[in-house]
């Protein structure tokens, strides 16, 4: 693509420019738009740029080691990796909390203190990194609706607790479409250029209820599954937003000769423009049933499945 090859070249340009012999630091959640940042500010100035990825253990399955993958040692992006691995610091945070909006600050804040220690650890940099993009710049001047309805932690003010003189924001001008084609352009694998959006707070607010690190196991194997069906039936860019969540809800069941007492797990499956209205997609009965079987077959602690119908609004697409 000319455009955004053209895009790459002027923004390493004014990158080099901008930064000199800086230090840049990035908060890399592992998400399309900072994941795009890293690999242009890796680009421009090599390892100037340090990345600090804080694995909250409220990602996906497998995704922290994808993260890893693509933007640590081993992967092809030239740049300091810094994982943080902060799960049980998030899980005993969360224990016996089951509020939502008290499960978002505590994730949100949590955020804060594991960055803010990382940045000290690093020192004062000349530059803070952040990847927003161009309807974020938009959104966030009109309020955004969802950030009024329920607190994202991932908008907001700038960040106080970091040692840095500037912000650095390579994709502002950037729609999203535009930002995949340039990740592209970067090299950075297709799984995560057409990733789906993936709240902040991740699967806490995914798992009604209080968060353990056994719910979140149950919860990753039942989204595992589903997502892999759904590639399957070629229906991934289809569907808007798709993902498993754990209802805090346990019922009878009968598996073998054995009375069991086990979790229900939500699919969520959703058609929307903006994010803003949504319906349910129609995932033919066929998969759903295949994710069923599959789920209750393989994902221990669990004896039934739901497919949520609701629209938005009056639902929201995530449970919490
Ligand atoms: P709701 O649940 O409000 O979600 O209908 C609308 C879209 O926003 C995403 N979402 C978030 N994204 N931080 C984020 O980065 C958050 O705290 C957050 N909460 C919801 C949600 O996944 C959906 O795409």
């Amino acid at each position: 693509d000319w455009k955004m090859d053209a895009f790459v070249e002027n923004a390493v340009a004014d990158i080099r420019e901008k930064v000199g012999d800086g230090k840049v630091l990035l908060a890399l959640s592992g998400g399309v738009d900072s994941s795009v940042a890293a690999g242009l500010l890796s680009r421009a100035i090599g390892k100037q740029l340090t990345c600090v990825f804080v694995d909250h253990g409220l990602l996906r399955k497998n995704e922290g080691d994808e993260v890893e993958a693509v933007f640590g040692p081993e992967g092809n992006f030239d740049l300091n990796f810094i994982r943080v691995n902060a799960q049980e610091r998030y899980y005993n945070k969360l224990a016996g909390v089951t509020e939502p909006e008290q499960k978002r600050k505590i994730i949100g804040e949590e955020f804060i203190r594991v960055f803010e220690e990382e940045a000290k650890k690093i020192g004062a940099v000349d530059f803070l990194a952040q990847g927003t993009i161009y309807p974020d710049v938009v959104e966030s001047g009109l309020g955004g609706e969802s950030a009024v309805i329920k607190s994202h932690h991932n908008v907001g003010g700038l960040p106080d607790f970091v040692d840095f003189k500037e912000i650095i924001e390579p994709l502002r001008d950037l729609f999203k479409d535009e930002v995949r084609k340039v990740g592209l352009e970067l090299g950075i694998p297709e799984d995560l250029v057409f990733r789906q959006p993936f709240p902040g707070p991740g699967l806490g607010i995914r798992i009604i209820g209080e968060v353990t690190a056994e719910k979140v196991r149950i919860v990753q194997d039942a989204d595992a599954i589903y997502r892999e069906e759904i590639a399957n039936a070629g229906l991934a860019r289809e569907v808007n937003q798709y993902f498993a969540a754990l209802t805090n809800m346990r019922s009878v069941g009968v598996m073998g000769d054995e009375r069991t007492y086990d979790y229900a797990v939500a699919l969520r499956a959703v058609k929307t423009i903006d994010f803003m209205t949504a319906e349910a997609a129609d995932i033919p009965f066929e998969v759903l049933q295949k994710v069923m079987s599959r789920i209750i077959n393989e994902v221990k602690g669990v004896n039934r499945v739901f497919y949520d119908l609701t629209s938005k609004p009056p639902g929201t697409i995530e449970f919490e």
